[in-house]
């Protein structure tokens, strides 16, 4: 955890002011010097004039002039022996782009397009994210519309997996650590949402979760998420416990996205509702509630403050979470306890390294209160690798060790996480 925390911060504190030109050339290398630049320019043009998103925009305008232009100022940003001077010598990126009244889906499909354009000429990652770190705060420059309240209709406009994957507990985030990232792809001017199934197979029990949540105008998410815990070995191997999670996150400051000049990561405050609906398969030994088991109540509600940042400059994600709580085990085992029965302030912590635009790899820890005397509680942990084929769907297998869940093979509970979404 130390480790994680030091590592977090050290990576906060070397963000570099991101909206001045690279002062050395590794970039321009790696995107292939000028004629590679060439080529990216135009890969990405080929693809953005078939793009419905933006085709039209385009429509009327010198495209060979754009091309030069672009091409000229990623060469200045990469740190290459150029200078954009532009088309109208004084005019900026906010004077060039304004009448077009471009909108954030505009600004990221333009931008993915050039990820896109720059995977296609074998342009490495890490080289790709130091780029997109430069361009990525034009967008308050260069998107002028949109803002006001968010449209029916979907529009699918967020970066691949800036909406995060599912947690065990319903909301968007890693997979036990809720992110200040909103689900789904909608942009602040619509919504999105995502449904999820995930399994935890350890030797000792089975952990299933599944549920659905929606992100309005990339600011609020309101989740629903139902875990279904069985256990496998004996004497617990008919132990059945069932716990509803309703999730509400309101995101209040930063843009983990745009702002990549900015120390500000985004920040979003949330709450999570839970519903403890009994233990089934004890009733021989007496116990059918959670409080049989020392627990004070079968419901209750954790509170978080989380921020996250995605520094494209070192291609990572980092996060944050504090979280106000009385639950064990999540609330499986209900909440407060015989040993301690007050609310805990308990951290978690993300990170993740952005492997490819749709494969990243990461850890995670988060810590929790030890309320019940028949339940030694400790840490949960894991390794993921969370893959995103498309931004409809991901996939993400880990490495968890969930502590103690169960007293009686403590040993025994880590074990295979696999967990599917599919979101819009
Ligand atoms: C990071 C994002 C972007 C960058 C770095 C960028 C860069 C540029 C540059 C350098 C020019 C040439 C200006 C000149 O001739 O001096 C330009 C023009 C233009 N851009 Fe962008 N742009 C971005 C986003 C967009 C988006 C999202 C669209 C539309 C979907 C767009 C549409 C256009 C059009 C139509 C022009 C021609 C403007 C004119 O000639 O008056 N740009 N852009």
């Amino acid at each position: 955890m130390r480790i994680l925390l030091a590592s977090s911060l050290l990576l906060a504190a070397s963000v570099a002011t991101a909206q001045t030109p690279y002062t050395e050339d590794s970039v321009y290398r790696g995107l292939g010097g000028k004629q590679g630049i060439a080529r990216i320019v135009d890969s990405l043009f080929e693809i953005s004039l078939a793009d419905p998103r933006i085709k039209d925009t385009f429509d009327g305008f010198d495209i060979p002039l754009i091309k030069e232009r672009l091409a000229e100022q990623v060469c200045e940003y990469a740190g290459g022996p150029c200078k954009y001077t532009g088309k109208y010598k004084n005019r900026d990126m906010k004077s060039v782009h304004e009448d077009m009244k471009l909108n954030n889906l505009h600004f990221n499909a333009l931008a993915e397009n050039l990820q896109i354009a720059m995977e296609r000429n074998n342009v490495p990652a890490s080289v790709s994210n130091r780029l997109i770190a430069k361009l990525a705060p034009m967008q308050r420059d260069i998107v002028t519309a949109g803002g006001g309240a968010p449209e029916a209709k979907p529009d699918h406009g967020k970066f691949i997996a800036t909406g995060g994957v599912s947690t065990v507990e319903g909301s968007a985030g890693g997979g036990i650590v809720p992110w200040a990232l909103i689900t789904g792809y909608g942009t602040r001017d619509s919504w999105g949402a995502s449904a999820f199934a995930t399994r935890v197979s350890t030797p000792d029990y089975k952990l299933l979760s599944y549920g659905a949540a929606v992100g309005i105008g990339d600011r609020v998410e309101v989740s629903l998420a139902r875990q279904d815990f069985e256990g496998e070995l004996a004497p617990l191997d008919r132990l059945r416990i069932k716990q509803d999670i309703v999730g509400l996150k309101l995101r209040v400051a930063g843009d983990a996205v745009y702002q990549q000049d900015s120390w500000l990561p985004q920040i979003a405050v949330g709450l999570q509702y839970k519903k403890n609906k009994g233990v089934d398969g004890l009733a021989a030994l007496g116990i059918t509630s959670v409080r049989h088991l020392g627990a004070k109540s079968e419901r209750g509600t954790d509170f978080y403050v989380t921020a996250t940042k995605i520094l494209f400059e070192q291609s990572l994600l980092v996060n944050a979470t504090l979280r106000s709580t009385r639950a064990n085990q999540m609330g499986l085992l209900g909440f407060g306890g015989d040993k301690e029965s007050s609310r805990k302030l308990m951290p978690e912590l993300s990170i993740g390294y952005l492997l490819t635009r749709k494969l990243v790899l990461g850890a995670e820890y988060r810590r929790k209160p030890h309320n019940l005397g028949v339940d030694n509680e400790k840490a949960y942990k894991d390794i993921f690798l969370a893959w995103l084929p498309s931004r409809h769907c991901s996939l993400t297998a880990a490495y968890a060790d969930l502590g103690t869940l169960t007293v009686f093979n403590p040993k025994t509970q880590r074990g295979a996480y696999l967990s599917a979404q599919l979101a819009f």
